[in-house]
């Protein structure tokens, strides 16, 4: 794909950039998505079965299993191009700023440093009645395990449906969206709220907004710029054509 060359002057101007990512930056390491057809993890499951307190408070073994599962597949996969190539944008600007819904790990695991993970970190466990986070407790053989501290139940740290985001998180999200230049939205399908306020937060306050995701999504329409390819392959490109 061809980057368009308008796009790289904007780029090449930017002092603050805002990347927001969304499952379609891990769907080419092997996670799936939430909501593709074919393979979308939403698919298989209901989410209010899954990824609830309700859903956990009625069957703990069930949601502890799925998120074993998830991590399993997330352990055994690795950051692709697209992660990578955020790494190098991050070293291009002055100001820049990476926010993600993805609870894998993997920008970090690339090497990205100014992070904000909107919906926590699948390998963070936490006590399910004080919120605590722990990171290491015995082996009882119970499912879900035990929180060492109170006893109560063990759960993955992330932020489940019915929750609300991290607030400090949510804040720094919406003040980097608001006063950057140049905004991506990449990988995500912009319609899980908060989140998807922050594209249009970035439109508000006169930024470039740019699309990457290889399906239409409800934000497509508004975006300066929609690049109609897979985040592996049209980041790598962009952080190409600003070398040159
Ligand atoms: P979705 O599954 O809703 O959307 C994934 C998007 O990635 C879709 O628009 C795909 O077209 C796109 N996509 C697929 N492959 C891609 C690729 N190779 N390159 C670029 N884009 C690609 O996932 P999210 O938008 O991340 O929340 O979902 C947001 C939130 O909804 C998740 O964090 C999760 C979910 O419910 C919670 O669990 C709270």
């Amino acid at each position: 794909m061809t980057i368009p060359e308008k796009l790289l002057q904007q780029l090449a101007t930017a002092q603050r950039v805002t990347v927001l990512t969304g499952a379609g930056v891990s769907a080419e390491s092997g996670v799936p998505t939430f909501r593709d057809a074919q393979t979308g993890l939403w698919e298989k499951y209901k989410p209010e079965e899954l990824a609830t307190p309700t859903a956990f408070r009625r069957n703990p073994r069930l949601v502890w299993e799925w998120y074993a599962w998830r991590r399993k597949l997330v352990a055994d996969a690795k950051p692709n191009p697209a992660h990578f190539a955020l790494v190098e944008l991050e070293s291009m600007f002055p100001n820049f700023q990476l926010v993600t819904q993805n609870v894998d790990g993997f920008h970090h695991q690339a090497g990205s440093r100014r992070i904000v993970e909107l919906h926590g970190n699948i390998n963070r466990t936490k006590c399910f009645d004080e919120g605590t986070v722990i990171a290491s407790w015995n082996d009882t053989g119970d499912i879900p395990p035990k929180c060492p501290k109170c006893g109560g139940l063990l759960r993955p740290d992330v932020v489940w449906f019915e929750e609300p985001l991290p607030e400090a998180e949510i804040e720094q999200a919406t003040t980097a969206s608001s006063e950057c230049d140049v905004f991506l939205c990449v990988g995500t399908s912009a319609l899980v709220y908060p989140a998807a306020a922050l594209p249009y937060a970035a439109l508000r306050s006169g930024a470039t907004v740019v699309e990457i995701n290889p399906q239409e999504t409800p934000f497509t329409a508004q975006a300066h710029f929609a690049l109609a390819g897979k985040a592996g392959v049209v980041l790598p490109e962009i952080v190409k054509a600003l070398k040159r």
